[in-house]
């Protein structure tokens, strides 16, 4: 009763203030007023958190799993095979959270009969198209997939920079610089929330590796952490609003990342001000009252913890003052905020809605197009021309599907897997191909020739078949998966020595690559062409024969460096035991923000292919740069020209070097276009520098410094361009926050 009379005041006064039109105080359902649409997310997240019992509110801190999981049976009022699940409050009109992974599409968890969904190409082929829109309309494309199945939470939005390229989640993510990643991953999350549906930053943060995820210490210092990892996170944030952030597996700096006072409250929730909830990464929480008044808001599938410590262990928690009423409130309020600001509770899931996979299929197709990286092409041996006699295709289960990696975050194509039974058969696999045939899409575009297929398990006779063919296509893949890093930056299975002995053979040989991300290339040289493909998607086939044949003229650019040997890497072998998950360890990431390219630099190594690589068929020109500012702001503008003679798309970079700050690197990425032209098309493009990219952090002050002199500012085509065009920048000194 007193609830109701306050809500009906409180509604009341919101009209007297203005706050309201008084017809829409008239309208307010006097008791349910927090359904009121037209009230802002934090009043409405006010007044439902009022009419809240402490059990009502105890019951959104904690989630439940959407699977049979450690002898526990599935929730029933979870989506059956799916990530998770955090019941609602049907008497206030509040609904249930249904939470699906995440960044590729509509994932299951294992079990008889997974969603059959559309799958974006890697999240790394994503990064590699450079290119905003595609990111948005893959992001839109899922998200509308995950509500047309019932989801209004989708963990995706992994941020996790590239610093290790063996990382085998690194498919998942957007590369090794905290530009580019947070561009392109914040573009996803927009469009994955233009459904309605909550998007979630993850793994907050530095979860770099996945050996010994569990159990290992990440240590960097604040300085270096806020210029990378911690930088990519803040910009997504600021761009895109996620509904929710995951805290990680890992500790940091000592730690957990579920528990860290530092990463939750100082960091995200003050320092940046996130108004969304924290969630906990699936078993990465270890306390209640540690974890609740370090920031956490939200445990999920409890049923991964060792215990239920956002349930009855909070309840007692609060009871006896160890974790203050308020605090589990503003959990409360943060999650229903959310889902208000979002539009869960205006715009409620049901299951079942229909979805046009024809159409998904394309975007997917787009996306995986854009994102192939021309690693090399000699002779132009691409795109393969018209009248070849004979083809000859090999590998990679190259006539039936491209790869899909594995974990949390894979998608079951609609159809099924074009293989199967190939181990892991369990988590994180199975090994599933996405039934797109390159071998079909190949054989469509030469009618006239013979296409051959073999599977390359016998390299002799792969190279006498490969001997006579007008051009021989060898598909290289690597397997990874979510809880596994790559043993090694080496093709596995002897695909290098296949390579090697086709390509002795003919050496009209395009190699194909269905990688998780960097590998070493010890036949570069005898090889014609090299053409990235990634994990390609739903319609990676299709994709794969449309760059070959050249009705795509590639456009991706890399994402990360590609070493040329282990040895150049700041860890040339990886910390942690795959074997040992009890024995804690640290990983010291002493390289500190110069990440990739940044390291190259510094060190003055010379890698197999640098940041930002990638070929045309056809050629640009890059005129006119010149540099303006504007209250505080660097603006830089040019010419981008297209001399060649087929339309394409191209990525000029600008990267800028101080000459006499100290930066953790010689330069940095500070911004890039996109930009598709006809052949003797030119067009102006202008891009507006983060003044966070000129500046370094100073953690006592918690501020960002610009030091006054001279920059030189290098328009490129890759880290390791000497600069098609350069000029100086001088810039004043500047101080600002956050
Ligand atoms: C992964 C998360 C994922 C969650 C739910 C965890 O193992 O690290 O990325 O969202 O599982 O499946």
């Amino acid at each position: 009763m007193k609830s109701a009379l306050n809500l009906r005041l409180l509604a009341l006064a919101l009209a007297i203030a203005g706050a309201l039109p008084a017809s829409a105080a008239d309208t307010v359902p006097t008791n349910r007023p927090w359904l009121d649409a037209r009230l802002g997310a934090d009043q409405r997240a006010t007044l439902a958190l009022q009419a809240m019992t402490q059990q009502e509110k105890l019951g959104w801190v904690m989630g439940w799993f959407g699977n049979d999981f450690a002898g526990k049976k599935r929730n029933p009022a979870a989506l059956p095979l799916s990530a998770g699940y955090i019941a609602g409050v049907p008497r206030l009109g509040l609904p249930a959270l249904f939470e699906t992974d995440a960044g590729l599409g509509v994932a299951s968890q294992a079990g008889k009969t997974p969603r059959e969904r559309t799958s974006l190409p890697s999240g790394l082929a994503t990064a590699a198209t450079w290119d905003r829109k595609l990111a948005y309309s893959g992001g839109a494309m899922i998200g509308a997939e995950a509500r047309a199945s019932g989801f209004n939470v989708m963990l995706a939005g992994g941020v996790n920079l590239l610093r290790e390229p063996r990382n085998g989640r690194n498919f998942e993510y957007a590369g090794e610089d905290p530009l580019l990643t947070s561009t392109m991953v914040a573009q996803q999350i927009k469009g994955i929330q233009s459904n309605h549906v909550i998007a979630t930053m993850k793994h907050f943060a530095v979860n770099d590796q996945e050996t010994g995820r569990f159990i290992l210490d990440s240590r960097i210092d604040d300085a270096s952490n806020r210029m990378s990892d911690l930088l990519a996170f803040q910009l997504v944030l600021e761009q895109a609003d996620p509904g929710s952030v995951m805290c990680a597996y890992n500790r940091l700096n000592g730690a957990y990342a579920c528990e860290s006072d530092y990463l939750l409250n100082q960091v995200l929730k003050k320092d940046w001000g996130f108004k969304g909830y924290v969630m906990s990464d699936w078993g990465a929480v270890h306390s209640t009252v540690a974890s609740a008044n370090s920031g956490l808001d939200q445990q999920s599938a409890w049923e991964f913890d060792k215990s239920q410590y956002f349930g009855n262990a909070l309840e007692e928690a609060v009871a006896n003052g160890h974790v203050p009423q308020a605090r589990l409130d503003n959990m409360v309020f943060r999650i229903l905020r959310t889902m208000f600001d979002k539009g869960v509770v205006d715009h409620p899931v049901t299951e079942g809605g229909a979805i046009d996979f024809a159409a998904h299929a394309l975007v997917s197709r787009s996306d995986a197009e854009d994102g192939m990286v021309l690693l090399k092409n000699a002779g132009s041996v691409l795109p393969l021309k018209a009248g070849a006699k004979k083809i000859v295709v090999i590998g990679a289960h190259a006539d039936v599907g491209v790869l899909a990696g594995g974990g949390s975050s894979l998608v079951y194509p609609v159809g099924g897997s074009a293989v199967t039974g190939i181990a892991p058969t369990t988590w994180p696999g199975p090994v599933v191909y996405h039934p797109s045939s390159p071998l079909k899409a190949i054989q469509a575009r030469a009618p006239g020739a013979r296409v051959v297929y073999l599977d390359g398990l016998d390299a002799a006779a792969a190279a006498s078949a490969a001997a006579d063919a007008d051009v021989v296509l060898v598909f290289a893949q690597q397997w990874i998966g979510e809880a596994l890093d790559a043993v090694s930056l080496s093709l596995p299975d002897n695909q290098d020595a296949l390579i090697a002995a086709v390509a002795k053979a003919n050496p009209k040989t395009v190699v194909v690559l269905e990688t998780a991300g960097p590998v070493l290339m010890p036949w570069l040289d005898q090889s014609a062409a090299v053409l990235q493909a990634w994990y390609a998607g739903t319609s990676g086939g299709e994709a794969i024969a449309r760059v070959l044949f050249g009705e795509v003229n590639p456009s991706g650019r890399l994402p990360a460096t590609y070493p040329a040997s282990a040895s150049q890497l700041p860890r040339p072998v990886l910390d942690g035991d795959p074997k040992d998950e009890k024995t804690r360890f640290a990983v010291t990431y002493h390289e500190g923000a110069a990440i990739g390219y940044k390291w190259f630099d510094l060190k003055g190594l010379k890698p197999l292919f640098p940041f930002g690589h990638g070929l045309s068929y056809t050629q640009f020109a890059y005129t006119g740069l010149a540099a303006s500012q504007k209250d505080g702001k660097l603006q830089l503008r040019f010419k981008v020209t297209n001399t060649g003679a087929v339309k394409g798309k191209d990525v000029p970079q600008l990267y800028v070097a101080p000459q006499g700050a100290k930066w953790e690197a010689p330069k940095r990425l500070a911004g890039w276009d996109k930009v598709e032209l006809a052949p003797g098309e030119s067009t102006e493009v202008s891009v507006t520098v983060d003044p966070r990219l000129l500046a370094t952090y100073d953690s006592r002050s918690k501020s960002w410094r610009v030091v006054k002199g001279s920059y030189k500012v290098l328009l490129a085509r890759s880290a390791a361009d000497a600069g098609a065009a350069s000029i100086n920048v001088v810039l004043e000194a500047r101080t600002f926050k956050p």
